[in-house]
């Protein structure tokens, strides 16, 4: 029997799940994507990064992109910030087409790009300042923000003095100082030790669930995706196409032994064939390949 027939399909979902899907989709569109291109260059050297890249975004849903390098995931992401502007299509926030940066999203990279002249409490207070709020509210707001990603004993640090989990929620907090309506992180949790990195999941779930923020998030990383998301967008590279949004049929609240439920490698598997195709027959004879290796660990069983 081959490993994917001892699978449950990963598009069951017990009646819980079944309704908390039914509730996603009847909340407000915040995000509408339709038909978005991108090609770089002209002529022969032209790079299509991005055809014909449609979906939808409800209200606080949490929705990750994965795909193989290349497949236009941050070229997106940046159009939705409007740091990059796309070649067809259009791509909306609230009914608004986005042309440009606006306070309605929040970025967060990889990288930190946190003020290093500025204490944690000033890289907080940056975009209250910015858009001309009172100093006695703009710091009250980041006293609360940074007690929402544990660092209100912080707030007098530099960014120098501060680990990179604890740069990394700054950079969380000062995003939604902004009051984003949908907060844009590109892999930033890329940079972190696995350890650290799992904490960062956990506490960006509980911002989440406390914060009426939707958020579209990038990685890697697919148990990091399946553990966070409620759906989970696979592009393809060559150029950037959507090949399937996968719903996660997992409870929530999430709990860390869920990377062992059935319906986590189920889902976990149907990601893998979606990213690196289909696995060969004679799995064990070709277990240098990077990646058969997770496949003859589960067809052991
Ligand atoms: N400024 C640019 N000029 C020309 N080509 C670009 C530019 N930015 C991205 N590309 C190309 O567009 C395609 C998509 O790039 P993008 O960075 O969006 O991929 P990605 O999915 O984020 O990859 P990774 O997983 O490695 O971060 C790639 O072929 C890349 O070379
Ligand atoms: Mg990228």
């Amino acid at each position: 029997m081959s490993a994917e027939d001892q699978l449950v399909d990963y598009r069951e979902q017990t009646p819980e799940v079944k309704r908390y899907f039914e509730d996603l989709r009847s909340r407000e569109v915040v995000l509408k994507v339709e038909e978005l291109g991108k090609v770089f260059g002209e002529g022969p050297g032209a790079t299509e990064a991005l055809q014909d890249v449609s979906f939808n975004v409800h209200h606080r849903e949490f929705v990750s992109i994965v795909g193989p390098s290349g497949c236009g995931k941050s070229t997106l992401i940046r159009i939705l910030a409007g740091l990059e502007t796309s070649t067809s299509g259009s791509a909306m926030l609230d009914g608004e087409e986005i042309r440009g940066p606006g306070s309605g999203r929040g970025m967060v990279f990889q990288s930190y790009t946190l003020f290093p002249w500025r204490t944690v409490a000033g890289n907080v207070t940056f975009g209250p300042e910015m858009m001309g709020k009172s100093t006695d509210d703009v710091e009250k707001e980041a006293e609360k923000w940074l007690t929402m990603v544990g660092l209100a004993d912080f707030k007098n640090h530099y960014p120098h003095q501060l680990s990179g989990g604890m740069k990394q929620r700054v950079g969380i907090a000062r995003a939604l100082a902004n009051r984003p309506r949908i907060l844009l992180m590109d892999e930033p949790f890329g940079a972190l030790d696995a350890q650290t990195r799992a904490l960062m999941q956990a506490y960006l779930l509980q911002i989440w669930r406390h914060v009426d923020v939707t958020i579209l998030f990038i990685t890697h990383d697919l148990d990091e995706a399946i553990y966070l998301s409620d759906r989970i967008l696979v592009l393809e590279a060559n150029p950037g196409r959507v090949e399937e949004f996968v719903e996660i049929p997992l409870e929530r609240p999430r709990k860390p032994d869920q990377f062992l439920d059935p319906r986590f490698l189920s889902v976990r598997h149907r990601l893998d064939v979606l990213i690196h195709g289909e696995f060969p027959e004679e799995a064990d004879e070709l277990s240098f390949i990077g990646g058969v290796d997770r496949f003859a660990e589960v067809d052991a069983d």
